[in-house]
C-alpha cells in the first residue's frame, strides 16, 4: 500500500543552528508504521542535517532542487551526482515559487525529472493552479497538462520513485487552505489519471500529497480524505510543536 507522508519544506528558512535544533526536535519524534517524514532542506545543510536525523530511520532529508545536467559550466547550480555523493536521494521538483521566479517549465522539468529518475532518486513531484485558473474553473486541465507534460512519458515502473504534491498557488503561505473537500476531489482526478495512462497499481501505490498551509488544525481532516496521503508542509514545519503535530495526524 502507498505510504503516508509528512514532508517539510523550508524553502530559504532558518540559520543553521535553528535547522539544526528544528531536525533534533523531528529525530525524537515517535513516526508511524506506514509513514515517512521528509525534510526539504537548503542545500548548505543537507549533510549535516542528515547526521542528525540519521538515528531515526523514519525521517529522511530531500534537496529543494537539482539541475538536470550532469556537471560542466553552471555557476550557482547543484547536480544530482554531487547530492547523490553526500547521500540524498530524495529532491524536491516543480515548487511552483521555482516555477515562478525562476522561470522553470514543464519541459524543463520533465528533464529534471527524468535525471533524478536515472541517478535513482525520489522525486517530490509539485503541481497546483492559480487563484485564477481555479476561478475561471480550469483547475482540472491545468494540473492534468502539469503532470502530462512533465511525467506522463514515463514509464509504469517510475512510479515507484515518484510522490505527487498538490499544491494550489492560492493556498500557499496565505493562510487559506483548501478545503478537504476541494483537496480530495483533484487528488482524485489525479489519481484516476494516473490509472487511465499507466495502471491500476500506479495509481494505487502513488502516495498524493496536499500542499498549501497545512497546519495542526486541519491536517487531521486533509490526510483522513481517501486519495490525502499526506503534506507537503512549509511554515508549519519551521516550528517544531506544529510539525510533530502534523506527523501524528495520520
Ligand atoms: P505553506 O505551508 O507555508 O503554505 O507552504 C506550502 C508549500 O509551498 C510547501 O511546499
Amino acid at each position: 500500500m502507498r505510504k503516508n507522508i509528512a514532508a517539510g519544506n523550508w524553502k530559504m528558512n532558518l540559520a543553521f543552528e535553528e535547522a539544526k535544533s528544528l531536525s533534533e526536535h523531528v529525530s525524537n519524534v515517535q513516526v508511524a508504521d506506514g509513514t515517512e517524514v521528509i525534510l526539504g532542506v537548503p542545500f548548505p545543510y543537507l549533510e549535516q542535517i542528515q547526521k542528525v536525523i540519521a538515528s531515526n530511520p523514519g525521517v529522511h532529508v530531500a534537496a529543494q532542487n537539482c539541475h538536470q545536467e550532469a556537471k560542466g559550466a553552471y555557476t550557482g547550480e547543484v547536480s544530482l551526482g554531487m547530492l547523490a555523493s553526500i547521500g540524498i536521494k530524495t529532491v524536491i521538483l516543480g515548487h511552483s515559487e521555482r516555477r515562478a521566479y525562476q522561470k522553470e517549465t514543464d519541459e524543463l522539468l520533465a528533464q529534471k525529472v527524468k535525471a533524478a529518475l536515472q541517478a535513482g532518486f525520489k522525486v517530490i513531484f509539485c503541481c497546483g493552479e492559480s487563484l485564477e485558473t481555479r476561478e475561471a474553473g480550469e483547475h482540472f486541465d491545468f494540473v492534468e497538462g502539469q503532470l502530462r507534460n512533465s511525467l506522463f512519458d514515463l514509464e509504469a515502473k517510475d512510479w515507484k520513485q515518484i510522490v505527487i504534491a498538490y499544491e494550489p498557488i492560492w493556498a500557499i503561505g496565505t493562510g487559506v487552505t483548501a478545503s478537504p473537500e476541494q483537496a480530495q476531489e483533484i487528488h482524485a482526478h489525479i489519481r484516476t489519471l494516473l490509472k487511465n495512462t499507466f495502471n491500476e497499481q500506479v495509481a494505487e501505490e502513488t502516495s498524493i500529497l496536499y500542499g498549501g498551509s497545512v497546519k495542526p488544525a486541519n491536517a487531521k481532516e486533509l490526510f483522513s480524505k481517501s486519495d490525502i496521503d499526506g503534506g507537503l508542509v512549509g511554515g508549519a514545519s519551521l516550528k517544531a510543536a506544529d510539525f510533530e503535530q502534523i506527523i501524528k495526524s495520520f
